[in-house]
């Protein structure tokens, strides 16, 4: 039996995630107990699916992913199903995700998708923030995908197509990429290329860009302070003791790693 809360959600879930839910719905999952869900419940994170929780078990839900720090671009190559639906990008912390859903191509050359935000660990209960609607699903087979990951959020775009990028914007504290398909019916295989850095900018410029988001800057001479850059606004800050500021790794560290002098 679903609740009547739970079809509620799962009703704002159709509409925050396009048409292509809907055939999602159709198909159905068999729990554990003999009960009968549809797809859609499946590894959503939800508790009201199976009543068993055997829609949700760790294993089956887990989610192909790799880190992605801000700076940081890669390929992700996606073997994709048309059940599927949709290639969910998700850029995750601890507690939830912000996720892009990429229905299928348009014939400019972008991509329909929507980008959400709130979501939780598993890209559901999001609240809608953006989407572009046209006909088109991707077809069965290998995708390549590049993703890079600034101080705002993550771009995603069709290999060769970088002029029509999909942007999700995000909290610099998500760093994990997590790729799944929009309906789990059967699993999409995701590979991860190496990740590429481009970040921070070398050499450290010398004074806070105005065009970044967010950047941790040196102090010459200074190797336990550092300037906290915000929009292009400089805030001098104490690295706590013993540790050193370290530009790299964008973050303080302990002094015995680290060659500064001073
Ligand atoms: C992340 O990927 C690893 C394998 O690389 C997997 O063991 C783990 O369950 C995944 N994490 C989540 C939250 O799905
Ligand atoms: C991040 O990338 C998006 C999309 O290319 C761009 O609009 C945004 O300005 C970038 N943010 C920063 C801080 O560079
Ligand atoms: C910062 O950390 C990296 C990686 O741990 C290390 O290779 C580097 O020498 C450190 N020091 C500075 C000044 O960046």
């Amino acid at each position: 039996m679903l609740k009547p809360w739970a079809l509620v959600s799962a009703l704002l879930l159709v509409a925050g995630s396009g048409e292509a839910s809907s055939t999602c719905f159709l198909r159905k999952f068999h729990c554990d107990n003999g009960d009968e869900i549809s797809m859609w419940g499946k590894c959503d994170g939800g508790q009201s699916d199976c009543r068993d929780l055997s829609d949700e078990k760790p294993a089956m839900c887990a989610v192909p992913n790799t880190t992605l720090a801000v700076g940081d671009s890669l390929t992700a190559t996606v073997r994709y199903d048309s059940n599927h639906n949709s290639i969910v990008f998700l850029l995750c912390g601890d507690q939830g995700c912000n996720g892009l859903w990429l229905d299928g191509p348009l014939s400019s050359g972008g991509m329909k998708y929507e980008a959400d935000s709130g979501c939780n660990l598993l890209g559901f209960q999001c609240s809608l923030v953006w989407h572009t609607f046209a006909d088109g699903t991707f077809l069965t087979g290998d995708l390549v995908f590049g993703v890079e990951r600034n101080a705002t959020g993550l771009s995603v775009w069709r290999e060769g197509l970088q002029e029509h990028t999909a942007f999700l914007p995000a909290p610099l504290e998500y760093t994990n990429l997590k790729v799944r398909p929009g309906c789990w019916d059967t699993n999409m295989d995701v590979q991860f290329g190496d990740a590429v850095s481009s970040w921070p900018p070398v050499p450290a410029p010398s004074q806070c860009p105005p065009a970044v988001e967010y950047l941790l800057l040196p102090v010459a001479a200074r190797c336990g302070e550092y300037i906290v850059c915000i929009r292009g606004i400089p805030q001098r800050k104490r690295c706590p003791s013993p540790t050193q500021f370290n530009y790299s790794r964008q973050t303080c560290d302990l002094s015995a790693n680290m060659p500064c002098k001073g």
